[in-house]
């Protein structure tokens, strides 16, 4: 396990997001009604940055051409073609700071 900082959890609201290379890998993390959780931040289709796009309950909408992923589990909801999963990595929290396990 590699544990790397996001931040507070103060720092991150429900319905909201941030962004962050660790391990060499973009990672999104955002808060869904007090749950964090962490994605792949790269749109499998064509490289959107999806911290730019929209958060709605559970999915994020790529900010490129709409692609749809769950934020739970980094898999693709909708798409008119089929994409690889973003991938999703384990969140953990401790004394109130989100930390981000990339393996
Ligand atoms: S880059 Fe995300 S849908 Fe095209």
């Amino acid at each position: 396990m590699t544990k790397f900082l996001v931040g507070k959890v103060s720092d991150i609201s429900d319905g909201n997001m941030t962004h962050l290379t660790a391990g060499g890998q973009e990672i999104l993390v955002a808060n869904v009604k007090g749950n964090y959780y962490a994605i792949g931040n790269i749109c499998n289709h064509a490289g959107a940055e999806l911290h730019e796009g929209e958060l709605n309950d559970k999915e994020i909408t790529c900010p490129w051409h709409g692609a749809k992923w769950d934020i739970t589990t980094g898999n693709l909801v909708w798409f008119p073609q089929k994409l690889k999963s973003a991938g999703s990595y384990p969140i953990i929290i401790e004394n109130e700071m989100i930390y981000v396990d990339v393996h």
